[in-house]
């Protein structure tokens, strides 16, 4: 971070690199936002595009609002309908999007990682164009991560030993690597939960793996993930999955809603799948804060392009 309460950043592909100190900034620049507080004067216009190779409704809308909000020109991007479909490489279709005079481009993509190859290209190329991740494939979701983080404080005011459960599908999960690397860094209890043949021991590093039933009277934030089926080619489980077994086992229902603490709350990024990770009657129940975290994104994101736009002296902004 600059000496300013700024965060600067040339891209904004992963939290892993953000200090504590940077995500408290982004976090207090997103409340500012969300309570009123004036965008950042723009003396120069700035072009970003949304280049989604996966479906979204939620983070999709959610950075056009955001870039809106800002006062930034969006240009339409339709993935399905542009040259990557004839082959074109992503790094090619960047280099043409800063060509056109883009500045930022907010991806989303299946392969994991696929912002290397933008952000640091070899000696013979020379794209400049700053890249926000909007998800890749199962690895980082940095967007949905700060926002989660957002919503959290909003609710408990700081994160120290706050105890949260990952719940679900976790292997398979982009929300839930980025989250449990921050939330252990932000000091909270990291706990999993949700099938053992979608959890990895590798997480092991970041907290206990308990069924359900001996977590869901003791946090203080239930995170429940979406079974991703899109990514389950070639997995044996797909093919056993019952949207009731799993409902039992590893959902929130009403009877594991009412064993929570009075005053936590259950997160889930959505799309929600009804009567699977959470019965379908609890999506607005009072302790559930999917509604707010999506009103919280666009906070989140505004602050996120900020970053990127000062780190890029984008807009006249030093
Ligand atoms: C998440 C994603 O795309 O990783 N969705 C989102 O961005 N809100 C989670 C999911 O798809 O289950």
């Amino acid at each position: 971070m600059k000496n300013s309460n700024f965060v600067t950043l040339k891209s904004f592909v992963s939290v892993e690199k953000l200090t504590v100190a940077e995500v408290g900034a982004l976090i207090e620049r997103a409340e500012y936002f969300k309570n009123g507080g004036a965008r950042p004067h723009l003396t120069q216009p700035v072009y970003v595009t949304n280049m989604f190779f996966e479906n979204s409704s939620r983070t999709h809308t959610s950075f056009e609002m955001a870039e809106r909000k800002l006062g930034l020109t969006v240009i339409p991007f339709d993935a399905a309908h542009s040259s990557t479909q004839k082959g074109e490489t992503l790094y090619d279709t960047s280099l043409i999007m800063a060509a056109l005079g883009i500045d930022l481009e907010v991806i989303r993509h299946s392969e994991n990682e696929y912002y290397e190859k933008l952000i640091h290209p070899n000696k013979n190329q020379h794209l400049n164009i700053g890249v926000i991740n909007a998800g890749d494939g199962s690895g980082q979701h940095p967007s949905q991560c700060l926002l989660d983080m957002m919503t959290i404080h909003e609710h408990f005011g700081h994160f120290k030993d706050l105890k949260v459960a990952i719940v679900g599908d976790i292997t398979n999960s982009r929300v839930a690597k980025s989250n449990m690397e921050l939330l252990t860094r932000l000091g909270a209890k990291v706990y999993f939960s949700g099938p053992d043949y979608w959890y990895d021991k590798q997480y092991d590093k970041y907290g206990e793996y308990l069924p359900i039933d001996e977590l869901v009277a003791q946090m203080d934030v239930m995170m429940l993930l979406r079974v991703q089926h899109e990514r389950h080619a070639g997995d044996p489980n797909e093919a056993k999955f019952d949207a009731k077994k799993y409902h039992d086992k590893y959902g929130i229902n009403q009877k594991r809603y009412n064993a929570m603490k009075d005053d936590a709350i259950i997160m889930h990024p959505g799309p929600i799948n009804h009567d699977v990770e959470l019965s379908g009657n609890l999506v607005e129940a009072p302790k559930c804060r999917f509604v707010r975290q999506m009103e919280n994104g666009v906070f989140m994101r505004m602050a996120m392009i900020e970053a990127v736009m000062r780190g890029r002296n984008l807009g006249g902004l030093s």
